[in-house]
């Protein structure tokens, strides 16, 4: 691929894409997120001999959000094995909102979905094994920066606190599942990490390298090192087409065709096996959480460049 012209590429269907960034609106939940302007929109491609490929705004910090939940569903998997991991949370799509708490009650045994959802994810928050919370994050941390290649990745504290403080239905949820013995130790630590763990600020560009580890099956092209087993890549990137844009997920996988992980402050981590890791930075959302331009992106890149998995 010559990369000069691949780059023009990106630069052309960014363009037709940031269009749509005034069809969404910013997330404002999370009042830090609110401040973002709501027309950037950036892309990342890693290749895998670990060339970048970007346009736009690559290089533009923004908060992983719920794409930091196909990390922490790593170490919890990696800590723990898939039995324990299962036990406690699901592996079923809900067709419900991000932070619906409805079918936890209804369903039996009450254990969420998926790790994908919120409640889900602070079930595995919970299976994170440290003698501290700093402890625990460092687990996640330490993997983002190894495949990253960047020592210095850490939480953007405006935005962590800012969810801290107004987490009202993630404290709900968290509660909800001390109740029914889904999360075992202190339920407000382990709501500190997952606000932290939401936090951790990336580019597009690194997000794009965790992509592409996952595309490896758990190997970082950068160094050639297994970071994470095969298996567990495998169960991340299912989940990443079963769950991982919420209750758009048929859609996307209809639209677009490839595993990928939204978060609320703009970022999609989407993975092609064997080829790429992409990382996309649009903050204006549509209804559901997604980015509405960095999914018409992801759209018509998977259409030029036929990375449709299906
Ligand atoms: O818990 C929350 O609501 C956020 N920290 C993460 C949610 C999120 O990113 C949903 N994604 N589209």
């Amino acid at each position: 691929m010559d990369i000069e012209q691949a780059n023009e590429q990106l630069e052309r269907l960014r363009l037709e894409a940031s269009g749509e960034a005034g069809k969404g609106k910013v997330a404002s939940y999370i009042p830090e997120l609110a401040k973002e302007d709501p027309h950037q929109l950036g892309i990342s491609v890693c290749l895998s001999d670990g060339t970048i490929l970007s346009a736009g705004e690559a290089q533009k910090p923004f908060t992983l959000q719920s794409i930091s939940k196909i990390f922490s569903l790593i170490v919890a998997l990696c800590q723990n094995g898939q039995q324990h991991v299962f036990e406690r949370v699901g592996k079923e799509p809900t067709g419900d909102p991000f932070n619906s708490i409805i079918k936890l009650e209804t369903i039996k045994p009450h254990k969420p979905l998926n790790p994908m959802i919120n409640a889900g994810a602070i079930a595995v928050a919970g299976m994170i094994q440290g003698k501290s919370v700093q402890e625990r994050l460092d687990c996640i941390l330490d993997l983002l920066r190894r495949i990253t290649g960047n020592p210095h990745i850490g939480v953007n504290e405006a935005v962590y606190c800012s969810e801290k403080k107004t987490a009202a239905r993630n404290r709900a949820l968290a509660w909800f599942l001390k109740d029914s013995g889904v999360l075992a130790g202190d339920v407000e630590e382990t709501l500190d990490l997952y606000f932290r763990h939401c936090a951790i600020e990336v580019t597009a560009e690194e997000v794009a390298r965790l992509g592409m580890a996952l595309a490896a099956d758990g190997v970082d092209v950068r160094t050639g090192d297994r970071v994470f087993p095969a298996e567990v890549a495998r169960i991340c990137k299912t989940f990443m087409v079963t769950c991982g844009m919420y209750n758009a997920s048929g859609e996307f996988a209809i639209d677009v065709g490839i595993p990928a992980k939204s978060g609320v402050a703009g970022g999609i981590m989407a993975t092609v096996p064997q080829r790429m890791g992409i990382g996309v930075f649009g903050p204006a959302l549509d209804e559901k959480g997604n980015s509405v331009a960095g999914v018409k992106l992801l759209a018509l890149l998977a259409k030029d460049w036929e990375l449709g998995i299906f």
